[in-house]
């Protein structure tokens, strides 16, 4: 949009009439909004939610908001270091302290509603940030 500013900026000395202008705009306008209505009705946007982690929303929904400040020596998303002494555990007990709560970690970080599967998809999705194998 800063681009288009800088044209018009130019056209302007050339003293273009309202209309040329305009209906340069316009078209822009009109261009931008069917690119956006096809976007949406491709059905695009769900299909990178779908391409996203299966383990993300839950993460996002449940885990971020103590994962991602550090809270309480939570070891946060992607920090390699604070991850490296959990990963040598191995998956199947980070799963069950997940499940099961750690110290200050509580059970299922309290997402009451998530299935022991959604919790292992959340801790795939956080071994996958720090570069980590997520095989079982
Ligand atoms: C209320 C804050 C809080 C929430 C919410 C939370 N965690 Fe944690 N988590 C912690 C803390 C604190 C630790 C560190 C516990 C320790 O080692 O003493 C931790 C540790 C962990 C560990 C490492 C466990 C281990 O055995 O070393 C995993 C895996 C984990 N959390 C996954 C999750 C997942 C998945 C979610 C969301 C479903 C989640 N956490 C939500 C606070 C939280």
């Amino acid at each position: 949009m800063a681009d288009e500013k800088m044209k018009r900026r130019k056209t302007m000395g050339v003293e273009p009439t309202v209309w040329q202008t305009t209906g340069l705009w316009a078209r822009k306008l009109v261009l931008f909004i069917w690119v956006f209505v096809l976007g949406a009705c491709s059905g695009e946007s769900a299909e990178s939610l779908a391409n996203a982690h299966p383990g993300q929303a839950t993460y996002n929904a449940a885990c971020i908001s103590c994962h991602n400040p550090g809270i309480s020596g939570a070891p946060r998303l992607g920090d390699v270091d604070a991850w490296q002494p959990r990963l040598a555990k191995g998956r199947a007990v980070l799963v069950d302290s997940t499940i099961n709560g750690l110290n200050a970690m509580p059970p299922k970080g309290m997402c009451w509603q998530c299935s022991d599967e959604d919790l292992g998809h959340a801790v795939d999705f956080m071994l996958e940030q720090v570069g980590a194998s997520t095989k079982p």
